[in-house]
């Protein structure tokens, strides 16, 4: 199934339509088995939402979406909303998992700015693979003061899931936790490096990274320009000129590419330029095909960050790695279900130190804590880059690296969950719990 780049069309995902009920838009989401066509020619088992690989939900501010999750899998699965701001009860903790044959209400109350969010399984043991046969959906939260701002929407607005998977000849997915580099087939929106025939004019592109693994650092063309938006936790400050974009497992990089300054019949290549060795760069095309009219802008301005107030809480992170035990671990510690690490209140701001000590295997780990988005104070003792200085949500540090961020947990008490979003790292232990009381 080494299929040449380009040969198939991107697809745009549609959003899942709700049922629009008195306060709440209400879907139905069916965790089960289904035979799709990602390759040309083949059928792939995948597990899906409703059938398909990939779905989309578009929420509004203030308008909470309530989700009932039916479990038809043979594996438990703990929905999880990564970036939002979600009470205890629906933040899909393992030990709240849908078992096989259960079904659960999920309530999302949406009460955050606008935002490009994903759903993803965070059961204990089976999260990882979970992902990887297909279980991510985008979930794209919207809002006035966003749409109030004159950026590219409606089909010039474009969802694309960047991840990784092998195949076996015969369409099958092959699942190895440890053998992530052995995936060398890069899927957006589940299609094999995709084409997506784009009008000369700007268009705003959501890069969601849902792979295990992998990190893309990401050029288009021979390092054309492009404007970085917007990261995990919504708009930037300001929009950021740039060439070359970082984006980590969990991870969302918003853009506008100005195709209009390409004319009709260019084609412009997304590369990653980090591929692992024997590996083909390319991600997907973009073709110029048509011309159109182009009313849309990026402002000088886009979104201040909130100011989170002055810290008065201080804890360190360290993340390593154990090669005696193939366990990673956070303050030396792996995931224990029973135990509590950390009993942040709420409304308290706190400055967490985030230190990456693998040095001796060159490891990267991230930091995701639930429930509330951060910013990033400075790493290793510098301010962060324009593109790192907006609401982040999860954050990748380099071995023998450190980055500072802070953070604010607000509104709900409970049980929550922090860790590295590499989701093999997750699974060997890479996670701990914080419970947030008042
Ligand atoms: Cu994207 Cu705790 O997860
Ligand atoms: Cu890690």
């Amino acid at each position: 199934a080494a299929e040449s780049p380009f040969s198939v069309p991107l697809k745009v995902i549609t959003p899942l339509k709700p049922a629009r009920l008195a306060g709440h838009d209400f879907y139905r989401l069916t965790t089960r088995e289904a035979d799709v066509t990602l390759l040309p020619g083949t059928r792939t088992r995948i597990r899906s939402f409703n059938g398909a690989m990939s779905p989309l939900i578009v929420a509004r501010r203030g308008r909470p979406v309530v989700i009932e999750q039916v479990n038809s899998l043979d594996v438990p699965f703990a929905m999880h909303l990564h970036g939002g701001h979600t009470p205890e009860s629906s933040d899909g903790h393992p030990k709240n998992a849908v078992q096989p044959g259960e079904r659960r209400v999920f309530r999302y109350p949406n009460e955050q700015r606008a935002a490009t969010l994903w759903i993803h399984d965070h059961s204990h043991h089976s999260h990882a693979e979970n992902i990887y046969r297909g279980l991510a959906a985008t979930y794209l939260l919207t809002d006035d003061v966003e749409e109030g701002l004159p950026l590219p929407k409606g089909q010039y607005d474009v969802t694309l899931q960047l991840r990784d998977a092998k195949f076996g000849a015969d369409g099958t997915l092959e699942w190895d936790l440890h053998d992530f580099e052995g995936r060398h087939t890069l899927l957006v929106n589940g299609s094999p490096r995709p084409y997506f025939e784009v009008a000369a004019r700007k268009y705003r592109l959501r890069l969601v990274n849902t792979s295990n693994e992998r990190p893309f650092l990401l050029q288009l063309g021979d390092g054309e320009e492009f404007t970085h938006i917007g990261t995990d936790g919504g708009l930037l400050p300001a929009p950021v000129p740039t060439r070359m974009l970082q984006l980590w497992p969990g991870e969302r990089h918003e853009i506008v590419v100005d195709f209009g300054r390409y004319g009709v019949g260019r084609k412009l290549v997304l590369t990653n330029t980090y591929p692992y060795e024997g590996e083909a760069p390319e991600v997907m095309r973009f073709d110029v095909v048509r011309t159109a009219a182009d009313p849309s802008g990026v402002p000088d301005a886009l979104r201040p960050v909130p100011d989170l107030g002055t810290s008065s809480v201080e804890r360190e992170f360290t993340l390593s790695f154990n090669p005696r035990t193939g366990e990673h671990l956070i303050n030396d510690k792996p995931f224990d279900i029973d135990r509590v690490d950390i009993r942040p209140r709420l409304d308290a701001t706190e400055t967490w130190k985030i230190t990456n000590a693998d040095t001796q295997f060159g490891i990267p780990h991230s930091l995701h804590p639930h429930l509330d988005a951060f910013r990033i104070l400075d790493r290793n003792g510098k301010p962060p880059a324009a593109g790192e200085a907006g609401l982040k949500d999860t954050v990748t540090v380099m071995a023998g690296e450190s980055a500072r961020i802070q953070l604010k947990f607000t509104d709900h008490e409970g049980l929550y969950m922090y860790h590295c979003h590499m989701l093999g790292h997750l699974q060997m232990g890479m996670m701990g719990q914080m419970h947030i009381t008042r």
